[in-house]
């Protein structure tokens, strides 16, 4: 766990912020039981990503796409937000968190409270016909036969999320860009930092001046390179001690 001096100096980054940008992955929905992709147990261990996570496979075999999107719809409806998402929801609610760029497609964050949230990766909540372009939520959608089927026209469904192959949405691109440019603080919360282009957002957050602070309970690609400094320990029980110490300073600061 992080020691009170570091939780004090994230706190302190945090409160002389003008503008705190967080880019969260699945590290931060592991204490909400939805596995990583990477790393011990991770989800990639299962499932070869390039494989079961592409386009390609998700057109022309979907049946093996959708063996693995079964086990990660399961545990997404199963899901409740932890007090890491809290945390940062009441960050945006205390007017020090901008927005959120996130790589994961659990919309744990929304569900948390956040609303400046920019979903790098699209979300597993919806599915679309392929071929009809009609969408519904993916709770409607039975996964005890796969793949599902269109209810309107039998074509094959594509969930929301942005599979490898796939172009991120433009829209979330330059909103993650804008942010990531324009901000003095940038959150990295609980992803490896290995995936392109989400990972270059501390990246570009450095480049313009800004401080990357990590909280992770590992080291990552960017630690001791992009980062600032690293906070260790799991995002819930850090984040939430950041942001009672924030608290505790703000009312010192009042007197
Ligand atoms: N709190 C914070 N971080 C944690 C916790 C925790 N409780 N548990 C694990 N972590 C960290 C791990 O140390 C690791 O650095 O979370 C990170 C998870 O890394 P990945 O599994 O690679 O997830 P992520 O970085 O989000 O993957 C990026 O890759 O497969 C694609 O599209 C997928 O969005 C995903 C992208």
């Amino acid at each position: 766990m992080a020691t009170e001096a570091e939780i004090t100096r994230l706190a302190s980054d945090i409160l002389n912020s003008k503008k705190t940008v967080a880019l969260s992955g699945a590290g931060m929905s592991v204490e909400s039981g939805i596995a990583s992709f990477r790393g011990k147990g991770g989800l990639w261990e299962k499932y070869d990503p390039e494989e079961y996570g592409h386009i390609t496979t998700l057109r022309y075999s979907p049946e093996k796409a959708w063996m693995m999107l079964r086990e990660m719809h399961r545990e997404i409806n199963k899901a409740k937000p932890n007090n890491g998402h809290t945390a940062l929801a009441e960050m945006e609610n205390m007017g020090l968190l901008s927005s959120i760029i996130t790589q994961n497609v659990d919309g744990l964050h929304h569900v948390a409270g956040n609303r400046q949230i920019i979903e790098f990766h699209g979300n597993l909540l919806s599915v679309v016909c392929m071929d009809c372009g009609h969408r519904i939520p993916s709770r409607e959608i039975s996964l005890d036969k796969i793949p599902p089927k269109c209810e309107q026209c039998q074509g094959p469904v594509k969930p929301d999320a942005v599979f490898f192959g796939e172009a991120i949405p433009v829209d979330a691109l330059t909103k993650a860009d804008h942010e990531s440019k324009t901000c003095d603080l940038m959150l990295v919360i609980g992803t490896s930092a290995v995936v392109y282009p989400a990972a270059t957002m501390p990246e570009i957050a450095k480049g313009a001046g800004a401080k990357v602070v990590e909280i992770n309970p590992s080291e990552t690609a960017l630690t001791g390179v992009v980062s600032d400094y690293i906070v260790r320990g799991p995002s819930g029980e850090v984040l939430t001690a950041v942001v009672n110490k924030v608290k505790e300073l703000k009312l010192k600061k009042q007197g």
